[in-house]
């Protein structure tokens, strides 16, 4: 969408068409569109206690009424927006944010409608000051990253292999300056990364290991790594998912598709940071090449890995990646993956989970969550656990030892944390964000979770 600036709604009124969509926020008690004089006004009812949150959702329903209305284009004025405490710099860059994010649409696979997608073209900001102009645009520019991250996840798993998905991470960031490198099954070999090998042996397509460098401060200076889940499509394998549980599950790269899109952000922003981004890619098939239930994996740590799951995956191309990880040095690492429906059953669908040993790490990226709207919620990664994944033949099992029904979330995140002790980490399970929810004035699909958190705790750290 474009934005456009104008300094009163008497500009606004000549230089906007008359089929613009006006908006005002707060002055009747509930929503409607009025039609005066050929112009129609979209009346936005503003919550009695306004926060925070509630502003995201305003935003997003703002922008939904206007495409229910079929609008093309909209007017508001920024001061209508002033309804909590915050600077013009966040104002502005929260709704800059939240305008693309409602206004996108997957549409890749439709045929367009005689008369267009319902999309708003343009919106115009009046009386905006030059510090909020300029968050809005940010705001835009964060956003344009988000959606492409959904655009990715939306993908059907035909079409989103882990060699388009390295190629997708190379266009993400044409350009700017990233050294993308993709390690092929050989390379993985060589490199001895068995665990991702392992997972992908069952899928005719080849595994990916891809690496992404942005060196915004110098190579002097320690990087943020970013490790990214990339299953391309999770059959579960030999321990096949029941048939509901299969749809989808071509957005099990969401994790993957947020770290190769938040490197892009960095890059396009020109942050002055270092970030790297880790994606173990693979497709879990079942097929007569496939892990099986009771394998013992060597890992590129060297700890073996006891599978009594092959559904349980995604952990265990996390282990190699975080591992690989330490190459880097790095100052903190963050891996972002669709673990488990267990953090689903755990927070409900409003929350991502976030696991740390460090309280400091954690109360920082609850920050970014807050101000992005990409809300986490911390359960413990606490020693008890880690019994219960001691092996039997190997030294870890990927799931609990005794295949309990509970806690899954953290057997998932006591697993990483086993690979990932020589640094500073966290672990943010975005499962229970994959998708949209209802009430949540988004297209139904990928969220994008959790660039906009990302980005926000490397550009303030
Ligand atoms: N990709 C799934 C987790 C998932 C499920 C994400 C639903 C989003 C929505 C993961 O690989 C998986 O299958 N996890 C299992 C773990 C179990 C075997 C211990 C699960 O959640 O059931
Ligand atoms: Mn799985
Ligand atoms: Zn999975």
């Amino acid at each position: 969408m474009k934005i456009s600036f104008v300094k009163s709604a008497k500009e606004a009124g000549k230089k906007a068409p008359k089929e613009t969509l006006r908006v005002s926020v707060g002055s009747k008690n509930k929503d409607e569109i009025v039609k005066e004089n050929g112009i129609k006004t979209l009346y936005l009812k503003s919550e009695e206690k306004m926060n925070l949150r509630k502003l995201f959702l305003l935003v997003r329903k703002m922008v939904a009424l206007a495409k229910g209305a079929r609008a093309e284009k909209i007017a508001f004025n920024l001061n209508d927006w002033k309804l909590v405490k915050i600077s013009d710099q966040k104002l502005g860059e929260l709704i800059g944010t939240q305008l693309d994010f409602a206004n996108y649409e997957f549409t890749e696979y439709k045929t367009p409608p005689e008369d267009g997608f319902p999309l708003i073209k343009e919106v115009f900001v009046i009386d905006a000051s030059t510090e909020a102009q300029k968050a809005i645009l940010k705001g835009h520019a964060i956003t344009e990253e988000v959606n492409k991250t959904r655009s990715l996840a939306n993908t059907p798993g035909g079409d989103m292999t882990p060699t388009i998905l390295a190629e997708k991470a190379k266009e993400a960031v044409k350009g700017w300056r990233v050294k993308v490198t993709i390690l092929g099954e050989k390379e993985m070999e060589r490199e001895k990364m068995q665990a991702i090998l392992s997972v992908g042996r069952g899928s005719e397509e080849e595994s990916k290991f891809i690496i992404m460098e942005y060196w915004g401060a110098g190579k002097s200076k320690k990087p943020v790594v970013l490790v990214g889940k990339g299953v391309t499509f999770d059959t579960g394998g030999i321990n096949l998912k029941p048939s509901a549980s299969l749809l989808g599950m071509n957005m099990d790269m969401s994790g993957g598709a947020a770290v190769i899109h938040t490197v892009a952000l960095a890059a396009k922003m020109k942050l002055k940071k270092n970030v790297i981004g880790l994606v173990p890619s693979v497709e879990n098939m079942a097929s007569g090449k496939s892990y099986r239930p009771g394998d013992v994996i060597r890992s590129l740590s060297g700890k073996t890995i006891e599978v009594l799951n092959t559904d349980a995956e995604g952990r265990v191309i996390l282990a190699d990646a975080l591992t690989y990880a330490q190459k880097y040095d790095p100052e903190v690492v963050i891996d972002v993956a669709t673990l488990t429906g267990a953090a689903a059953v755990a927070l409900g669908e409003h929350a991502s989970a976030i696991f740390s040993d460090s309280d400091n790490l954690v109360k920082k990226l609850e920050e970014s969550g807050e101000k992005t709207g990409d809300y986490i919620w911390r359960l413990p990664l606490w020693e008890e656990y880690e019994s219960e994944i001691k092996g039997n033949l190997g030294d870890w099992t990927n799931i609990h030892n005794k295949d309990s029904k509970y806690g899954g979330a953290i057997h998932g995140a006591i697993f990483l944390y086993q690979f990932a002790k020589n640094y500073k980490w966290a672990h943010l399970d975005i499962a229970p964000r994959m998708t949209s929810t209802t009430g949540e004035y988004l297209a139904p699909g990928s969220l994008g979770t959790p660039v906009r958190l990302l980005y926000k705790f490397i550009e303030e750290s």
